[in-house]
């Protein structure tokens, strides 16, 4: 057997026998919050869907408008033909929204957050990070020509003793995995105009802050370089980096993500340029999910493993591998989707139902949730 092979057989068997394997699930039609797969139907409570817009009616046609407008694909990378008025009316709309001069688009979250550190650190630069960050920031931050160090999650005392000279610090706004936001005002503050905040609010464009501006616009911090995705609340896919003329203008030169990756559809950047509009205008989204996060918190207020949360994304630590998976497949014989999350992407011991919640849900499906959960991590115990 080739070496190759011998070696990926092995990693594939020891993640198995670790209880760590990961499978892809074929959802049948629609990802909604109920959804069916193998003839079975689930109450859907893992998705990043927060506002209900990946399968909103109005927006659908609007994506269809913007085909009958655009056309399927972009045809070309950005600096070639691949930019249209619909990117440029999306570019407009997002500075506008979030208060930046400039905002270039990306495939994805992932491909964004590369971008910025490998096109803006050099070579004797300081990287800062927090540990709990992404995995696209870490792996960007391991493979860049500066040098990276990580505070402990959200520990400012332990940041400040390594910002001892300029550098680039980075952190998510809301933590994907935890659901907490980070300490951005006190962050700014200890760097004190010292280099450059890198915020990635993945998870938190469109459920916080004033129309759904994020987890800045509620600390009341503006980042030298923001980066939001699409494919969360705004239903759709892809990702911005926002910044100020400078920083755009360099990484529209030197970006490779950017400059060499065919651009978005510019159909996709029409429907992303209505949902920011409906993000904008309709609250009630936000506020449904502010009413449903608290019945669940006060519905589950008696179990050590509920985290309590700002955000849809509500942890339940359960520690240990086998336990999260048991938990799962027993929520999911009682018809509730909940998917078990282990490491590497959370530390070990710390396994988890990454419970999220969604504008789409009702009272009575999060009672539901809530009855079931309770009972099954009883018998879990
Ligand atoms: C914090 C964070 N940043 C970036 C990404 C990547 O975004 P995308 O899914 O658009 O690649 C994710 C997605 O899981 C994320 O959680």
């Amino acid at each position: 057997m080739l070496a190759f092979n011998q070696r990926f057989k092995q990693a594939i068997s020891e993640r198995r026998d670790r209880d760590l394997l990961r499978n892809v699930v074929p959802i049948k039609g629609r990802n909604d919050r109920l959804f069916s797969h193998s003839q079975h139907c689930y109450l859907n409570f893992s998705s990043n869907d927060y506002l209900g817009l990946a399968t909103d009616k109005t927006l659908m046609k609007e994506w269809q408008k913007g085909i009958d407008l655009y056309g399927n694909g972009s045809g070309a990378s950005p600096l070639v033909t691949g930019f249209s008025q619909a990117h440029q009316e999306l570019e407009q709309s997002l500075c506008e929204w979030l208060g930046f001069e400039r905002a270039l688009f990306f495939s994805s979250g992932f491909a964004a957050n590369q971008a910025v550190l490998f096109t803006l650190l050099a070579e004797n630069d300081l990287l800062v990070q927090d540990k709990l960050n992404h995995a696209s920031l870490i792996e960007a931050g391991l493979l860049s020509p500066a040098q990276m160090k990580r505070f402990k999650h959200n520990d400012l005392s332990h940041l400040k003793t390594l910002l001892d000279r300029e550098c680039m610090v980075v952190t998510e706004g809301v933590f994907s995995m935890d659901g907490d936001l980070s300490p951005l005002t006190e962050i700014k503050s200890l760097m004190a105009h010292q280099g450059l905040l890198v915020v990635d609010d993945a998870h938190g464009i469109g459920v916080l802050g004033e129309e759904g501006r994020g987890s800045c616009n509620y600390a009341g911090v503006q980042p030298d370089i923001l980066i939001v995705t699409f494919g969360k609340a705004l239903g759709v896919s892809g990702a911005a980096i926002l910044c100020n003329q400078l920083i755009g203008e360099y990484l529209t030169q030197f970006a490779k993500h950017y400059v060499y990756s065919t651009a978005l559809p510019p159909a996709q950047a029409f429907a992303i340029c209505r949902s920011i509009d409906m993000v904008r205008e309709q609250s009630w989204r936000r506020e449904k999910l502010a009413e449903l996060s608290y019945l669940y918190q006060v519905k589950l207020s008696d179990f050590c493993e509920s985290i309590n949360t700002l955000t849809p994304i509500k942890p339940l630590i359960v520690g240990e591998t086998g336990r999260a998976l048991h938990i799962a497949e027993q929520m999911k014989k009682q018809g509730f989707w909940l998917t078990a999350i282990r490491p590497p992407t959370v530390a070990k011991g710390s396994a988890r139902l990454r419970v999220t919640l969604t504008a789409t849900h009702t009272k009575d499906q999060i009672t539901a949730l809530t009855k079931t959960l309770k009972s099954v991590l009883k018998d879990s115990k």
